[in-house]
């Protein structure tokens, strides 16, 4: 049995919509039985497991001092995989549940908030020894802090090729327990989730080597670099202003000039007048807070 792991000490990142929807699409694409796990006391995926109608994927409400039984209990009943989803902010929680994972999959919104709380979250899992992917969610098309925020992050691991934007169906389908998939199946959103899914199934696969796992399809978009990489370097793999029509069609174009790279003990300094990180040093934050009613295009 794999697992993976949702986790991001922001709040409101997307760790609960990502989970219910990639356990969906993993149930889907043949790899189950897949079962969800919440150990977020707020019980926000448990509320959306029981206003579903599908009996998949199963689900369990674990306390953290049992989640070491309770995986042993579902490998032991045939899971195939499980997704757990974690609270955030609470960093001894989400110790707990990395210490079990074979990925982490991190949710960043691409905002200078979210990605200077990402670090804490990074130290988390490389504490734990654990991989990590990043994904870039709730992002407006056309902006271009989206190609930013996957810059920034391709310096401290694996950003995934896939972007979920924000749109409302994502929060509309899962009031009566549902995925974007289940309720319009042809939608954009639905597509970036199954995309997304298998680019995580085919990392889960090289990761644990468990061949049986690697997905028959391969989206042609998928950058040939970024999944032949076995081991965890950064790839920045955006467009500097992706655009959602367009991306999901075809090669993305070549990678931007990637930020200066930092020592790691310099990546989310505090001070932020001294930090020359992408997102925290003046002339930048001049940059990216400042273009928003000048340099957006119209429309947008
Ligand atoms: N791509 C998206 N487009 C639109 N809305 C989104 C998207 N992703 C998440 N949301 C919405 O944002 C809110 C927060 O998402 P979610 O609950 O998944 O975050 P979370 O990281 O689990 O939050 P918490 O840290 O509080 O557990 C929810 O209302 C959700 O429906
Ligand atoms: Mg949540």
């Amino acid at each position: 049995m794999h697992v993976l792991v949702l986790a991001s000490q922001k709040g409101g990142s997307g760790k609960t919509t990502l989970s219910g929807h990639l356990a969906v699409e993993a149930d889907s694409a043949g790899i189950g039985p897949v079962a969800l796990i919440d150990t977020d006391p707020q019980g926000s995926l448990s509320h959306w497991w029981n206003s579903r109608k599908s009996q998949t994927p199963h689900f369990a409400k674990v306390g953290l001092l049992e989640l070491g039984e309770a995986l042993k209990g579902l490998k032991q009943a045939g899971i195939k995989l499980a997704v757990i989803d974690t609270p955030p902010a609470i960093t001894s929680s989400i110790t707990q549940v990395v210490a079990h994972a074979d990925l982490v999959v991190i949710p960043t919104r691409p905002s200078p908030h979210d990605l200077r709380a990402v670090g804490a979250t990074v130290d988390i899992a490389e504490r734990n020894q654990k991989p990590v992917i990043f994904v870039v969610n709730g992002a407006t098309p056309r902006a271009r802090i989206t190609g930013e925020a996957a810059v920034a992050l391709s310096q401290h691991g694996t950003v995934a090729p896939v972007t979920l934007h924000h749109r409302v169906d994502f929060a509309a389908s899962m009031v009566d327990g549902r995925t974007v998939g289940e309720v319009v199946a042809k939608s954009a959103s639905a597509k970036e989730v199954r995309d997304l899914w298998l680019y995580i199934q085919e990392r889960m696969s090289r990761l644990t080597g468990d061949v049986k796992m690697l997905p028959d399809i391969k989206p042609a978009h998928f950058a040939t670099e970024a999944l032949s990489s076995l081991d965890e370097r950064p790839v920045a793999i955006f467009a500097a202003e992706p655009d959602p029509v367009f991306m999901d069609d075809g090669p993305l174009p070549p990678p931007p000039a990637p930020p200066p790279l930092l020592p790691p003990e310099r990546r989310f300094h505090p001070e932020r007048r001294v930090s020359t990180t992408p997102f925290s040093g003046p002339e930048r934050r001049v940059h990216v807070f400042g273009r928003r009613a000048a340099d957006r295009p119209a429309g947008v």
